[in-house]
């Protein structure tokens, strides 16, 4: 019989979720020693809160983040709120006691990251960011290659984040839809919301970022702030570009804006290597493309996996339906659940932690710095 693993959920929006979604699956597809169970759900307003927790399971509700976190019927406090809420809601549910599971960004800013880093660790309680764009099986598979050496040693890394939904001058910022575009909210605009994802994908595979040079731009410089009713400046990055150093020598590449017409979520990376070169895609996530210069002449090419092997060759398939069916977004963040949940039962805490989020945000940092200096940027 598995152990009850007990989850208070603060936020209902997106990754609220995508993260109730995959609490809900992961014991259907994953034999683990824990299975989650839908506790509390919490969010300011009464009637949507318990709309949410009605419409996927929650047994009970909160309006205050600090009455869930008091419970004690309840294990582990899953953040889903704006960047500027994690710091004090991830303190608090640590020092009672409770496993912290928070959204990305870890923090607005690497000085508020380590106090949370601090704080966990004092508590000693088990604990994960967010970080799912590793657990797609097409991103896991590439780490796996990497680190058996197929691409031998790394030359370059570039990535890319795209949307456009911020173009129209008259969007206003601040509030609950828009508290991305309000500096107060989110920290910074697209570098930590966007690029964030690009920086841990890429240190996962590549290893440290040691220096940084980047350019930032906010092509709208005023909007209707929904909190004030005025017109205030806009203070986030709308977008951001930078180059880089890797730790190994190699050169890195990264951009995001979210002013590229025509791109909702095209995140993609790139790495060449001395022995081959490989690309992925997020609009193709279940596609690893891998060019292989060990390849016979006459075939050597691009060729595209479709990752979706059983056997353990292709990461987390064996859960999944039979080889070739492909799977989606969504089980990303059922691979985390089960992986986390996996950490918990061997003692083997499940990555990215509180301290390996920290290093993301440690190069944030030092993008927005440069951007500001306009100069080479030491990554702390
Ligand atoms: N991992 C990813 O790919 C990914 C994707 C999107 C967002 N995120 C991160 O997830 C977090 C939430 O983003 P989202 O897109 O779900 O936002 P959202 O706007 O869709 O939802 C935010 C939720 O927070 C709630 N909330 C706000 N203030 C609160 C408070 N004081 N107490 C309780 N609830 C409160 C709102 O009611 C809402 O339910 C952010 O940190 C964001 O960066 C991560």
């Amino acid at each position: 019989m598995a152990k009850d693993f007990r989850i208070g959920m603060i936020g209902y929006g997106f990754m609220g979720r995508a993260h109730t979604n995959a609490y809900k699956r992961v014991s259907d597809f994953f034999d683990l020693e824990y299975r989650p169970v839908l506790k509390a759900a919490c969010a300011r307003n009464e009637e949507s809160v318990k709309a949410f927790a009605e419409n996927w399971g929650y047994e009970s509700i909160e309006t205050d983040w600090k009455q869930l976190i008091a419970r004690d019927d309840i294990d582990a406090v899953d953040i889903c709120v704006p960047n500027n809420l994690h710091e004090e809601i991830a303190t608090a549910a640590a020092e009672n006691g409770k496993m912290v599971l928070c959204e990305k960004p870890l923090a607005i800013d690497a000085e508020q990251g380590e106090r949370m880093c601090q704080a966990i660790e004092k508590a000693g309680v088990p604990n994960m960011v967010w970080y799912n764009y590793r657990r797609v099986p097409a991103v896991t598979l590439a780490k796996r290659m990497i680190d058996d050496g197929l691409l031998g040693r790394i030359f370059h890394y570039r990535a890319n984040f795209l949307q456009d939904w911020t173009i129209a001058e008259d969007l206003p910022q601040g509030g609950a839809a828009l508290w991305r575009l309000d500096a107060a909210a989110a920290g910074s605009g697209v570098t930590g919301d966007l690029l964030a994802h690009c920086i841990d994908t890429a240190i996962w595979l590549n290893g440290r970022i040691s220096t940084v040079n980047a350019m930032t731009e906010t092509f709208v410089k005023e909007r209707m702030h929904n909190l004030t009713g005025k017109k205030e400046p806009v203070e986030i990055d709308d977008a951001c570009a930078f180059l880089c150093r890797f730790s190994n020598g190699s050169l890195g590449l990264f951009e995001s804006t979210r002013y590229a017409r025509g791109h909702k979520a095209l995140y993609t990376f790139e790495i060449n290597g001395e022995k081959g070169s490989l690309k992925w895609d997020l609009h193709d996530l279940h596609r690893l493309e891998y060019f292989n210069y060990d390849d016979d002449e006459r075939v050597r090419g691009w060729r595209s996996i479709h990752v979706t092997d059983h056997g353990g060759d292709h990461p987390y398939m064996d859960h999944w339906w039979v080889p070739g069916l492909q799977i989606g977004y969504e089980h990303s963040f059922v691979h985390q659940v089960a992986d986390f949940l996996e950490g918990l039962a061997t003692g083997q805490a499940a990555s990215p932690t509180f301290r390996d989020a920290l290093e993301t945000q440690k190069i944030c940092d030092a993008v927005l710095s440069s951007a500001q200096s306009q100069s080479w940027t030491e990554v702390a």
